[in-house]
Formats: structure tokens, C-alpha cells, sequence
């Protein structure tokens, strides 16, 4: 068995930045209110005309992190995108990834596990290096949330929380055990499916039947916000810690967290809990907003671009969201 690390990183979001002021001129919101229950400022949406999709931004991500990496489009031996706003509903993204990067006809999947998706496809593409039966893994988290969000009053419960990116990593085999990816953890529970969920189109609800019933909105996402963030606090602590335990380490051994992006006052609760600085604990969702699977990529990318993250240092990533899906990624740099 071998282990799995990370040797190149890249991210890519649209120019077009979106303020909270540019929000309350479209529904009813201010700055004042986002930035109290959120911590955002701004986030990226990407522009009208544009030709930007989850795939496109994806592709420029991972030119980035297989540049850094120094391996071409003729070392990857597999693709993992993770993303819940894919380009088309069949295919996924992967196969447009192989596409785009001129790539062999390599295998290529795609993860549906919304904010955890970066750490499934972490995990997913870890268990192929461990096995043997890859050797480089590119793995990328992207969406282009911003044309599916309800821009009224009526969504300013989930619009303003969520923006457009991508980020991608190169996974390859680490031979030393006590390198690399050390354990990786992942956990659902779908009887809180309906609590974050865009309901349709579905094949049990298809676009004729939508069209038929302009009142159903249910193509929207939906989130009870408050439910969320109760159990997202609760699960993000219990991953990090079956992530320590399971690795016999104390929460002083962790030098960098990257937890996903979806709420500053989240990240800062778990911050409090485990008793680290704010060295210890990377945060960008100021910026970005919510990007679901590109928000750890993003963030991951942004503190070891800024020397936040050095050799030999253990890197927690850590998640959670729809489904209720919530994983975590143990790592020694
Ligand atoms: O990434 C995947 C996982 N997602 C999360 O972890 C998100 C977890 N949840 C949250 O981050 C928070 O619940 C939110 C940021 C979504 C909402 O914050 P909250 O403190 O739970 O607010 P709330 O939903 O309880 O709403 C409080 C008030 C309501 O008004 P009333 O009923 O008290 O009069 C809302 O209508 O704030 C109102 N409100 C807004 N006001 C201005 C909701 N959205 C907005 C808005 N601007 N954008």
C-alpha cells in the first residue's frame, strides 16, 4: 500500500466581483446583515456572456496545478471532479475535463457530495494511489452557482451566500507512510436531504412538468439555514476529531485547518472549540462567498500560495453540507 500527497494546487475564479451593496440594489438585503451572519463581503459571479462553466473554470484550475506539479496531460492517469452545478445533467464534468486538457482516454468520474465534495473526491482519488492502480490523480472542485440562484427577495436567505470558482489538486503516490494523505473520513445522513436541496428538474419532476406550475420554485435551492449550521458545527468538531484520533494526535499537533467555506461564524466556532490562532485556520469565504466543492481547493490553494502551509506541517481539511454529507482529510505536507 502507498500513500497518496498533494504536489500541485491551482484555483481560478471570475473577474466579475459582486459586493453586498451590488445584492441590496436587486432584493432586499444589506451589507450590514450578510456580514454579521456570514462573514462575506463579496463573491464572485461569473459575468453575463461569459463562457465560463463549471468545466471551463475547472480546466483552468487544473492547467495551474498540473504546471505546479510539473506533470503534463500525458502523466494523469485519472480524473475526479466533484461539483453540484455541472454543465450538463449527463455527462459530468470529469469527461469535458478529458476533453478540455487534450488528456488519454483515462477514467474519469464525477462526485456529488455538494460541500463535501473536494474531501469525497480527496478520498475517492486516495483510495486508487493506496491500491496502486493509479499513480497521478487530478482531482478539481468547481461550480458556477450564480445562474441557478433565486436573485429576489424571496432567495436572499441562499443567494447571498454563494459564489462561483474553481480549484484543483494533483494527487500522486507517496512511498514514505508518513507522508502524504494519513486517513481520510466521511460520513451521510440522508433523512436531512430535504434540509439543503435543489428538488428538481428531476426525472420525478421533469422541465414539462415545471413548466406546467410556474408556482414551483423547487429548481431553486433550498437550505432551513438555521438547522444547517446546528448540525454543520456539531459534525465539522466530530470529523476533526475522529480525524486526530484515528491518527493518535491532539488537536496541538494541527498546524493549518482548512475547513469548507460555508459560513465565517462556522469556521470561527470550530476555531474557538479546538483552541487554535488564527495562523492555524484559513479563511477566504470573506471574498468568495460559499463555493461549495471549490471552497477548500480555493482556500487550500490561496494558504499554500501565501506560505501559510510548509513542509512537513499536518493539514486538516475538514466539511459539511447536503445530503447531510461531512468528511475530513488528514495530511502531513
Ligand atoms: O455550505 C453548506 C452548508 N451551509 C451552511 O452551513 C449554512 C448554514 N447556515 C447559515 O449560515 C445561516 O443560517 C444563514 C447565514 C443562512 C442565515 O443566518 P441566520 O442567522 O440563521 O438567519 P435566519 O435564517 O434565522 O434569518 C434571520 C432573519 C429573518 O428575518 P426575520 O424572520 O427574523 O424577520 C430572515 O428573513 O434574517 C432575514 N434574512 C435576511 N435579511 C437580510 C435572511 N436572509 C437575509 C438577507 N438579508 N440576505
Amino acid at each position: 500500500m502507498y500513500n497518496s500527497k498533494i504536489i500541485g494546487l491551482g484555483h481560478y475564479v471570475p473577474d466579475n466581483v459582486v459586493t453586498n451593496d451590488d445584492l441590496s440594489k436587486i432584493m432586499d438585503t444589506d451589507d450590514a446583515w450578510i456580514q454579521e451572519r456570514t462573514g462575506i463581503k463579496t463573491r464572485r459571479w461569473i459575468a453575463e456572456g461569459s463562457e465560463d462553466t463549471s468545466a471551463v473554470m475547472g480546466a483552468k484550475a487544473a492547467r495551474i496545478a498540473m504546471e505546479r506539479a510539473g506533470v503534463t496531460n500525458k502523466d494523469i492517469d485519472f480524473i475526479v471532479f466533484a461539483t453540484l452545478s455541472p454543465d450538463y445533467y449527463f455527462p459530468g464534468c470529469g469527461v469535458q475535463i478529458q476533453e478540455m486538457l487534450e488528456m488519454d482516454t483515462i477514467g474519469a468520474i464525477d462526485i456529488r457530495n455538494q460541500c463535501t465534495g473536494f474531501v469525497y473526491a480527496i478520498s475517492t482519488a486516495d483510495q486508487f494511489i493506496k491500491t496502486g492502480m493509479y499513480k497521478n490523480i487530478l482531482v478539481i472542485g468547481a461550480e458556477f452557482h450564480s445562474n441557478g440562484l433565486d436573485k429576489t427577495t424571496r432567495g436572499r436567505g441562499v443567494s447571498v451566500i454563494f459564489g462561483d470558482g474553481a480549484g484543483a489538486a494533483v494527487l500522486t503516490r507517496e512511498e514514505d507512510p508518513t507522508k502524504g494523505i494519513l486517513s481520510t473520513h466521511l460520513h451521510s445522513e440522508g433523512k436531512y436531504a430535504d434540509k439543503l436541496i435543489v428538488e428538481s428538474p428531476s426525472i420525478a419532476k421533469w422541465v414539462p412538468e415545471l413548466m406546467d406550475n410556474p408556482e414551483d420554485i423547487s429548481y431553486f435551492p433550498y437550505m432551513d439555514g438555521t438547522f444547517v449550521f446546528k448540525n454543520a458545527v456539531v459534525r465539522f468538531s466530530e470529523v476533526i476529531i475522529e480525524a486526530l484520533e484515528k491518527n493518535n494526535l491532539s488537536k496541538d499537533a494541527i498546524d493549518m485547518l482548512i475547513p469548507h467555506q460555508a459560513n465565517l461564524r462556522i469556521s470561527q466556532f470550530v476555531q474557538r472549540k479546538f483552541g487554535l490562532s488564527d495562523d492555524q485556520v484559513f479563511n477566504n469565504i470573506q471574498k468568495y462567498g460559499n463555493t461549495t466543492a471549490a471552497s477548500i481547493p480555493i482556500a487550500l490553494t490561496e494558504a499554500w500560495e501565501t506560505g501559510k502551509i510548509k513542509d512537513n506541517d499536518l493539514v486538516v481539511l475538514a466539511a459539511f453540507g447536503s445530503g447531510f454529507t461531512w468528511g475530513s482529510v488528514i495530511m502531513r505536507w
